[in-house]
């Protein structure tokens, strides 16, 4: 059989994870598997049975109703939602809020370990997340952390972000990346912290071609 290679990429909101993921997904073969969609998932499911994002008790209780399952689909993890994939409404500002909100109850983050687990298990990915190298999967063959400051990870979202909300502005963007970055990294399980043998990347004053190259050469390194 063929060997099963795990890359794991950590790091904050907007540090261009999944840019570089799905790069790497592309160069070097493998399934990009996008972990954050899963949390904006139950964050929309939450959204749509009516349930507030702080509301733990209703949301625990609501899992057991909850049908996520992820399809390989040209290459990628597409996440789908009672039989359908889901699209853009997982992107918009309010279910990024629900999504940071939802990943910090326990049962959430139990409730979806095993199919990420299960994926990485069964073909070669490059996953990216907050908890893929300290929890999902502390025997990735590499852990990358990306990072880069607030200003400039507010500065990239809000591009992002007014393709398609043209009214959205880099200070509103800001106080929702710094209220998320708490949250994710203040929270008391699986924080968003780099595992103990990740690697730092700090793209904040690189391009996205030359964060590529220089993850490329560490796992060039590794494997
Ligand atoms: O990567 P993202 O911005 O799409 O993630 C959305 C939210 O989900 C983020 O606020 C933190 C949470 N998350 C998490 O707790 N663990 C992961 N592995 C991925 C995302």
């Amino acid at each position: 059989m063929e060997r099963i290679i795990n890359i794991a990429i950590d790091g904050p909101s907007g540090s261009g994870k999944s840019t570089l993921a799905s790069a790497l997904a592309k160069r070097y073969g493998l399934i990009y598997i996008d972990t954050g969609a899963l949390y904006r998932t139950v964050g929309l499911y939450i959204q749509r049975k009516n349930i507030l994002s702080t509301d733990t008790e209703a949301i625990i209780a609501a899992l057991d109703g909850i049908d996520i399952t992820m399809r390989l689909i040209d290459g990628k993890g597409v996440v789908f939602l009672d039989g359908e994939p889901v699209g853009d409404e997982i992107r918009t500002p309010k279910s990024s809020m629900y999504a940071s909100d939802v990943s910090r109850i326990p049962e959430v983050r139990a409730y979806l370990l095993d199919l990420q687990r299960d994926i990485a298990k069964k073909n070669s990915t490059v996953m990216d997340g907050r908890d893929i190298g300290t929890v999902i999967l502390p025997n990735a063959d590499v852990k990358l952390f990306l990072t880069a400051g607030v200003e400039e990870r507010a500065r990239r979202r809000t591009l992002e972000l007014k393709e398609k909300q043209p009214d959205i502005t880099f200070e509103e963007v800001l106080a929702d990346m710094t209220t998320r970055d708490k949250n994710d990294s203040g929270r008391k399980i699986a924080p968003a912290v780099p595992a103990e043998d990740a690697i730092f990347l700090d793209n904040g004053s690189l391009t996205i071609e030359e964060t590529v190259e220089k993850a490329a050469e560490i796992i060039d390194g590794v494997l």
